[in-house]
């Protein structure tokens, strides 16, 4: 993959309109971030053909061979109310169910499925610079034609019976984040419509695994900003936000 073979035919506002791509690094994260406190332009992204030290949410690795899959972190640097920072995490999550052609699902908080195996996973980092979230690295890892063996993982080519054009898939994914970039500060309600359409977990008996504690019960909503409804067994109903979340399996 290149910059001018990703960019041919890319039609976004904002993201993609620079490309970097490397051979090796430790995290695409990190080389975004580098290049973000260099002063990369808003919508920069960072291309990877191997990672060492692929990183996934809460000290987790991310593993991918060689020149397979698709390794991007994008520079976003939106103006942001504090309270619309889960939509970082949200606008990943479903730009990759856009971008796929595939009926897949989002597994909050940062996974996506296509029948409960994992087709891709977010990591969003910030830092304040000035008194609000203003520069965020969005970390997204899609397999396109290979996947980890032991996870229940799958990728586009398991999906779709053949090989798959990374370039397009790039570009695809490129095209919808700037989509969801852009209505970053519009109406909460196509949001919360696409999230809730999208979600793997809504009306499922779930545990929730939170700062080591676990709790059971029904998912009666699905919110970008409030993350998981879940009505308990007692009848009372809590919400839990992607952060905290270490995981959610079904029961
Ligand atoms: C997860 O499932 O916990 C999130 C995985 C995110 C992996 C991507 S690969 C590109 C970017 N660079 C990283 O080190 N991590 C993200």
């Amino acid at each position: 993959m290149t910059p001018e073979s990703i960019r041919a035919r890319l039609h976004t506002r904002v993201v993609g309109k620079r490309i970097l791509c490397v051979e090796l690094c430790a995290s695409t994260n990190d080389v975004a971030w580098q290049a973000a406190l260099d002063g990369a332009p808003d919508g920069t992204a960072v291309f990877a053909e191997e990672q060492t030290q692929g990183r996934g949410r809460l000290g987790r690795t991310w593993t991918s061979p060689r020149g397979t899959n698709l390794l991007v972190s994008i520079v976003l640097r939106p103006r942001l109310e504090i309270e619309r920072v889960p939509l970082i995490t949200a606008l990943g999550a479903l730009a990759v169910t856009d971008a796929v052609d595939l009926p897949a699902r989002v597994r909050f908080p940062n996974d996506i499925v296509v029948d409960g195996r994992k087709l891709a996973g977010i990591l969003v980092e910030s830092r304040f610079i000035s008194e609000r979230p203003d520069l965020f690295i969005l970390g997204i890892g899609l397999n396109v034609n290979a996947h980890p063996p032991d996870l229940p993982a799958t990728s586009l080519a398991q999906e779709k019976g053949r090989e798959q054009s990374r370039t397009i898939v790039a570009r695809a994914l490129l095209e919808a984040v700037d989509e969801w970039y852009a209505r970053l500060d519009g109406p909460l309600k196509p949001w919360q419509k696409a999230w809730r359409e999208r979600s793997d977990l809504l009306g499922r008996e779930v545990r929730i695994r939170e700062r080591g504690r676990s709790t059971a019960g029904t998912v009666d909503d699905m919110d970008p900003i409030e993350g998981i409804v879940l009505r308990l067994a007692s009848g009372h109903v809590r919400s839990f936000r992607g952060e905290h979340v270490e995981h959610v399996v079904l029961r």
